[in-house]
């Protein structure tokens, strides 16, 4: 099928791209956006997932960890995804302590990113303690993705950001965590900063398709935050990140033009400035607008 005629993504048309134990054809593609802007273009390179991650904390809000992150605040970043993207599932991150407290609180907390926020699922981090919540939200109608290995909002009792599941113990409790999800009824789950072969194991163990991060090639998709894909976030680059582009560096270097064109006078250009009177021929509806528009007679505010 040509990639441009590809259908809508859906919660279960996710969950079905696993069949007995086995993904169907490609890897599942997801990757976090936060914004209109970003979510139009990655929509339009195809990808299957778009999350609002409660990243969004550290790469928008400039954060040590996601904790702080409210409710609101992934409305708001939900709504901005919802209106840029038209292909991609999108699914919202449910931030610290919008749902640990009782399976009736995270139904509240789901229930607002879908129905202020526009999400199509909500995502949840946790593994046998959430599952009650999980039940419930599903029960509800809304899709459910979990979240294990390296759960960023339990930072302070891994004590930092480091790889789990790496002794038989924890890898046990991690199988028995993916089982208990799949049971409570996710249509897909998160394995982020496991090894390699745990991660291979869970996937091979779970009848729902993982979704890795640091995860290694087994998982049935990928998922990276955009900021680290991109190149446009300066902080710490993880091991499991791969740079498609340093587009934090190109940022820089416009900016910097842009800096000098302004200081020396080159910019902005006679091209770049509006006539007293709109141009009789050759001037589009939106170049009229702004030539004669009320915030051109009044000063220099707005756009429109
Ligand atoms: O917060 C986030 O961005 C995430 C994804 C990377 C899975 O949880």
């Amino acid at each position: 099928m040509a990639r441009d005629k590809l259908d809508k993504v859906t919660a279960s048309s996710l969950r079905t791209r696993k069949l007995g134990g086995r993904l169907v054809g490609d890897r599942i593609v997801a990757i976090t956006a936060y914004d209109a802007s970003f979510a139009r273009l990655l929509d339009a390179a195809q990808v299957d997932v778009l999350m609002i991650g409660d990243s969004l904390g550290m790469v928008v809000q400039g954060l040590e960890n996601t904790l702080a992150v409210t409710l609101e605040d992934v409305i708001y970043h939900t709504r901005a995804v919802v209106r840029g993207s038209s292909r991609a599932l999108v699914v919202a991150d449910l931030p610290f302590m919008s749902y640990q407290v009782s399976p009736e609180q995270a139904l509240q907390s789901a229930g607002r990113l879908v129905k202020e926020g526009g999400a199509h699922a909500v995502k949840l981090e946790g593994g046998r303690s959430v599952c009650a919540a999980v039940t419930r939200m599903v029960d509800a109608g809304i899709p459910v993705m979990g979240h294990l290995g390296l759960t960023p909002q339990s930072v302070h009792v891994f004590g930092g950001f480091k790889v789990q599941a790496r002794d038989e113990a924890a890898r046990d409790r991690l199988l028995a965590d993916a089982r208990a999800l799949e049971r409570a009824g996710v249509f897909s789950l998160v394995l982020e900063a496991v090894p390699r072969a745990v991660a291979q194991w869970v996937t091979e163990s779970v009848s729902v398709p993982t979704i890795g991060i640091g995860a290694g090639p087994e998982c049935d998709g990928q998922v990276l935050v955009c900021y680290d894909l991109l190149g446009l976030f300066q902080g710490f680059v993880p091991r499991f990140v791969k740079r498609y582009a340093e587009l934090g560096e190109s940022v820089t270097a416009a900016v910097r033009n842009y800096v000098a064109e302004v200081r020396a006078g080159q910019f902005p250009e006679d091209r770049h400035s509006f006539a007293d009177a709109p141009r009789a021929e050759g001037e589009s509806p939106d170049e009229a607008r702004y030539a004669s528009g009320p915030s051109q007679a009044s000063g220099p505010k707005g756009r429109a």
